[in-house]
């Protein structure tokens, strides 16, 4: 799909140009086809070789180079892009654009564009705070620009604070979700991911193997495709997607509170979580002393997903069944007693999926129907179930 979008992508002389020579080489990676202009003080800071060997494309710098000229070569970059990327931006280069100059290549092709531009901006605090830069950030907000804002952490003048760049993934993320249909605008979704927890002692805990990565992949692709997503989660293994209000929780109660605070809004609850199903009967004040034989009592904890099954009325709410055996039985029971409109049910007796891998094999199970999908990547497993909202 990405064979088709062509990306202008602008670079300028901010200290944090070194970044992008990793985000060109994600983009290159995932298929898109680069075009690179740099202004001529971003030449100095790093060789455009760097940027033509990595995009395998030609870099532009010179508006006024002599030679064949066949084409107006600011005019034709606009008119061939899908998305015009400008990463990092100096606020100098912000400032010319906020006011309509166009005195290099790459500020007369913003000029000459007419889609969405996103910047990326990265500078020193006081620069990015001065209040002429926070006025060409607003000059620009109501006009066809996104923000990738910067971050706070050390930066390369050795200050703590506002200016450093986007990481290069968050950048290429910003990118994909801007080509992805947004079929879910408006939607207030909640996902949960992840294992909870429930403490023994002041040392010790009991939970499970869920990793997060299923959870994780359905609030990345519900938030591409345009919804006000919610990601609670508790300890995964893997980083949250960038985009999704990021909440994170230990217990099954701090779990159920913040659905809770959310669900009267929401249009979809997708339980992907492993909250436990048992607690200690007793939780020890002091840790416990080694020993033979040590005999944990269990109880059951309440059902989170059966709560809100209960609970719905305008809202979908989808739970997940992992199961060892019996798989579709166990799930359709599911599916009726904690009353869900879907259950998506996989097998976690394999190694190949489930648990703790990129790939799952699930069925997708309502009281009219069930499909069963074949092994596919759990992002593309998100999409299905997306689709059902
Ligand atoms: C070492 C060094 C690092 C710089 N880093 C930044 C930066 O991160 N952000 C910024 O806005 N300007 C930065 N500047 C200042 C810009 O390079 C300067 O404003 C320049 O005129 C911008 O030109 P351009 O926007 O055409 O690339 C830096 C300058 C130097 C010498």
């Amino acid at each position: 799909m990405n064979n088709e979008k062509k990306i202008l992508l602008g670079i300028t002389s901010g200290i944090a140009i070194y970044k992008v020579v990793d985000l060109c080489s994600r983009l290159v990676k995932a298929g898109y086809e680069i075009e690179i202009i740099m202004t001529e003080n971003a030449t100095k800071m790093i060789s455009p070789l760097v940027f033509e060997t990595i995009s395998r494309g030609k870099v532009h710098t010179d508006m006024f180079h002599s030679g064949h000229h066949e084409e107006v070569e600011h005019i034709e970059m606009a008119r061939r892009a899908d998305l015009f990327l400008i990463a990092p931006t100096t606020v100098n280069t912000l400032a010319k654009i906020a006011n309509g100059i166009g005195d290099n290549l790459l500020t007369s092709t913003v000029l000459a564009y007419d889609k969405t531009v996103m910047l990326a901006l990265s500078a020193n605090t006081k620069m990015i705070e001065n209040p002429a830069t926070i006025e060409n950030i607003n000059k620009l907000q109501d006009r066809n620009f996104e923000f990738i804002n910067s971050k706070s952490g050390m930066l390369a003048c050795n200050n703590i604070g506002n200016g450093r760049l986007a990481e290069p993934e968050e950048i290429f993320e910003r990118v994909e979700d801007y080509f992805v249909e947004k079929d879910l605008k408006g939607k207030n979704i909640i996902v949960t991911a992840g294992p909870t927890r429930e403490d023994v002692d002041p040392v010790r805990y009991i939970t499970n193997r869920s990793s997060g990565k299923m959870g994780f992949a359905i609030a990345k692709k519900a938030f591409q495709r345009g919804a006000n997503v919610t990601l609670i989660h508790g300890d995964c293994k893997v980083s949250p997607p960038y985009g999704p209000e990021n909440i994170r929780i230990n217990y099954n109660h701090e779990l159920k509170s913040e659905i809770e605070k959310r669900f009267d809004d929401a249009d979809c609850l997708i339980m992907a979580a492993a909250p436990c199903d048992f607690r200690v009967e007793k939780y020890s004040e002091n840790k416990i002393k080694t020993k033979n034989n040590l005999i944990l009592n269990l109880v059951e904890n309440e059902d989170i997903l059966k709560y809100f099954g209960e609970k719905k009325k305008e809202q979908m709410v989808i739970g997940f069944a992992a199961e060892t055996f019996d798989l579709h039985e166990n799930a359709l029971k599911k599916l009726e007693s904690k009353n869900c409109d879907y259950i998506i049910a996989n097998d976690v007796s394999s190694s190949t999926s489930g648990f703790d891998v990129d790939d799952n094999k699930v069925s997708i199970i309502s009281r009219e129907d069930t499909i069963d999908m074949p092994l596919m990547p759990k992002i593309q497993v998100a999409d299905e179930i997306l689709d059902l909202i």
